[in-house]
């Protein structure tokens, strides 16, 4: 059975959430593989909407197991939350059915404080991160001195490690940030604490996901943020710290690449992006509003606004490309109906010339100036339709997607709702 993995094209939040929900119950496993708590995945189940940071989204199936890989960076005070959350609205969540990789670095206090503070410090020219200290935590991974749930599962090791990493910190927080410097003892009870309550959860992921692999289950990889917001593929610095892009769930769960069978890519069916950094189809005029407003485009993890432009395929292309996606879900068509004409970027125009690609140069990036193709837009709603059924015009932009892109779009999403959604074709199927 096929292993499958679920990315975002755009700068995130392009219903990554809603997607992964609706494939659970066609799979066994649901494995986050990188990010962090920056993530906010939003899945509307009767009425009812739960909006995830850690936990995969996988999780409001009652028969499936949810993993968090090594790749991800957690906060464990926001893990430990966010299942006493769900408990209390009636999820059952047991060590049987999550399970936490015991390589996963641990956000501190220290990494939040970091990340505040240099933001403030940048002001006009920050980055507008999310504020959880993802960042600073991969710093520490990166540079071999992070804490991992392994060590603070060891009193002895963590107590270690904590005092080092603390003095460190602090020097850097009150002597370079002017910050307030983090308190040794209370970080140790409260995350000794922790380690009690997560303990039964923290397991060797990857052996858990190669035997079941072996066993013929189907893994569903969840991946955070977006491709534009990867690392090394994105609008650098104006990303995350993470590898948003397909083959990072390799390094980040534990998990031979031989072993993946599809991508599925998430795209919205325009542009939206949260916090700094270059967007060459953003409206900054009424239509903007009107989209943010319609498409109720708050940020789920900070609640800020999210900047909202048209669709650029320039962004989706690059993105396909990069993750090798084999299939497209589109998201929030339902956003465009009411609309006179639909724009969607197909190039830029840089110096004269018409180019395809996004520019590795901020200053570069600047100076594209998008080229539109202009569709009819479509009156009538969405609502309980299949593909042959969807109005015309709402089908003519659709088919130009897919060619454009050189992919099917095999999910089209009309609404918040797990049932609002048209398959034009298998998922699990390779
Ligand atoms: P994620 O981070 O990629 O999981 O996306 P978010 O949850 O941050 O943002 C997507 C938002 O759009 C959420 O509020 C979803 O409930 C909502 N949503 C998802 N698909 C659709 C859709 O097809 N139509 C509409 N109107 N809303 C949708
Ligand atoms: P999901 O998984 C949208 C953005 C932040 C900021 C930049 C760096 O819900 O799609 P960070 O806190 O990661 O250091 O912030 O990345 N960002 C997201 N934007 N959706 C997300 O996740 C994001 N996670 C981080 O707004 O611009
Ligand atoms: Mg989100």
């Amino acid at each position: 059975m096929p292993n499958v993995v679920v990315i975002g094209l755009q700068w995130g939040d392009e219903g990554k959430g809603k997607i992964i929900d609706l494939l659970t119950e066609k799979a066994d496993i649901i494995v986050r593989f990188q990010g962090g708590n920056n993530a906010g995945h939003t899945i509307v189940v009767k009425g009812e909407q739960y909006i995830v940071h850690l936990i995969p989204s996988g999780i409001l199936h009652p028969d499936k197991i949810c993993c968090i890989g090594n790749g991800v960076v957690i906060d464990p005070g926001v893990l430990l939350e966010e299942i006493e959350e769900l408990k209390k609205r009636g999820i059952e969540i047991t060590p049987e059915r999550l399970l936490i990789s015991e390589k996963a670095h641990i956000i501190m206090p220290y990494h939040k404080a970091i990340d505040l503070a240099r933001e403030a410090k940048k002001g006009e020219k920050k980055i507008g991160t999310t504020g959880r200290g993802i960042g600073p935590c991969y710093e520490d991974k990166a540079a071999r001195t992070g804490i991992r749930m392994i060590d603070l599962m060891d009193e002895e090791v963590f107590l270690e490690k904590l005092k080092i990493k603390i003095e460190e910190k602090n020097f850097y927080l009150t002597h370079y940030l002017n910050a307030k410097e983090v308190n040794f003892e209370e970080v140790a009870k409260t995350y000794l604490n922790y380690a009690e309550k997560l303990r039964a959860f923290v397991k060797n992921v990857a052996h858990f996901l190669w035997k079941a692999s072996d066993e013929g289950k189907n893994i569903l990889f969840e991946g955070a943020q977006g491709t534009h917001l990867d690392i090394d593929h994105g609008t650098y610095p104006y990303v995350t710290s993470s590898n948003t892009v397909a083959s990072s769930v390799c390094a980040g769960a534990g998990f031979p690449i031989t072993a993946i069978d599809t991508i599925i890519g998430v795209c919205k069916a325009y542009t939206t992006r949260v916090g700094g950094g270059p967007f060459p189809t953003e409206l900054k005029d009424s239509l903007g509003d009107y989209l943010r407003k319609k498409g109720n485009e708050y940020g789920a993890t900070t609640g800020r606004p999210r900047r909202c432009g048209w669709l650029d395929l320039v962004v989706v292309k690059e993105s396909i490309r990069l993750s090798g996606v084999k299939k497209l879900a589109l998201t929030k068509l339902d956003v465009l109906t009411g609309l006179d004409e639909i724009k969607v970027c197909i190039g830029y125009e840089y110096n004269g010339e018409i180019i395809d690609y996004i520019p590795a140069s901020l200053k570069t990036i600047s100076q594209c100036k998008p080229i539109y193709r202009v569709f009819s837009g479509w009156q009538e709603s969405l609502k309980g339709k299949t593909f042959e059924n969807l109005p015309k015009a709402t089908q003519k932009y659709l088919n130009f997607i897919s060619e454009f892109l050189g992919v099917p779009v095999s999910i089209i999403s009309t609404g918040a709702e797990r049932e609002k959604a048209i398959f034009t074709q298998e998922i699990f199927e390779n």
